[in-house]
């Protein structure tokens, strides 16, 4: 782990290679199927060049429009972002106001790409408890991608790990009540059919960049064997290249499951 953060942060200048070379390479091995990302450190970005927070915000979102390009390029599967969590609403209200127009920000620069792209946009999280400008732009997303059949983009926005799994879970016992299902079949698949990700794979490789080394209340079901990758790199920084030097990273591990 030691060893991709220094390559990620680009001390490791025994190899300098070309873009074409990279992708060449990572299409070589198989890809995770799907990548999920915790876009943390926009704040300090902007704070290191005596910016407001919401300027880290602003360049975040472009980089969240380069990664999104750069895994259709790649071909991965899913692709998800963790953009708003549910402790994020103790922020103050300028900057939490700031967040919730970013939707419809990105709706009107962006919707068009994805359409082209064949991108289907999802949301996990919430929406009601978001003002009604952000509910309008992520259903308008939703509905104008839901027939798409290629990457599928989720965006965590007003997520917690934990409120979705008490609401499954409240789920669930309302289901037994009303004999919709058996106590005795409650497996792992089942609850996960109950959670936001259904139908969707686990992560393979989980990211957080800007050096935090924790999960903050994220996907703490669907990442009990996700490969986790954390750079000292802040968000605004991250580059294409940084994704996939983090694929390439996720391809030399070995998964083993438990088994030997
Ligand atoms: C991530 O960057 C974006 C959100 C959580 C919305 P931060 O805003 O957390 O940036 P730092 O961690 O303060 O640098
Ligand atoms: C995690 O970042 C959540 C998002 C990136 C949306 P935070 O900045 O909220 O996490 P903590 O508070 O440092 O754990
Ligand atoms: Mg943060």
């Amino acid at each position: 782990m030691i060893e991709s953060i220094k390559r990620l942060v680009g001390t490791d200048k025994s190899q300098p290679r070309t873009r074409e070379e990279l992708i060449a390479k990572i299409r070589q091995s198989p890809l995770p199927e799907h990548v999920a990302i915790i876009t943390d450190g926009n704040g300090r970005w902007a704070k290191k060049r005596g910016l407001p927070r919401t300027a880290g915000h602003a360049q975040g979102m472009k980089r969240v429009r380069e990664i999104i390009r750069a895994a259709d390029e790649l071909g991965i599967k899913v692709l998800t972002f963790y953009s708003f969590s549910t402790e994020n609403w103790k922020r103050p209200k300028d900057e939490v106001e700031y967040l919730m127009k970013l939707p419809s920000e990105f709706l009107k620069t962006d919707l068009q790409e994805l359409i082209e792209r064949n991108v289907k946009v999802q949301m996990l999280g919430e929406k009601s408890a978001t003002p009604s400008y952000t509910q309008s732009a992520l259903m308008e997303f939703e509905e104008r991608t839901k027939h798409n059949t290629g990457l599928i983009l989720n965006f965590a926005i007003n997520y917690g790990s934990r409120d979705e799994i008490l609401r499954a879970v409240r789920q669930m016992i309302e289901d037994v009540q009303n004999g919709h299902i058996d106590k005795d079949r409650i497996d792992e698949e089942l609850m996960s059919s109950y959670l936001l990700t259904r139908g969707l794979p686990d992560p393979d490789l989980v990211i957080r960049t800007s050096g935090e080394i924790r999960v903050s209340n994220f996907l703490l079901w669907q990442l009990a064997y996700s490969e986790l990758l954390f750079t000292d790199v802040l968000w605004p920084d991250f580059t294409q290249e940084h994704f996939f030097l983090a694929v390439e990273d996720y391809q030399r591990r070995s998964r083993r499951f438990g088994a030997v």
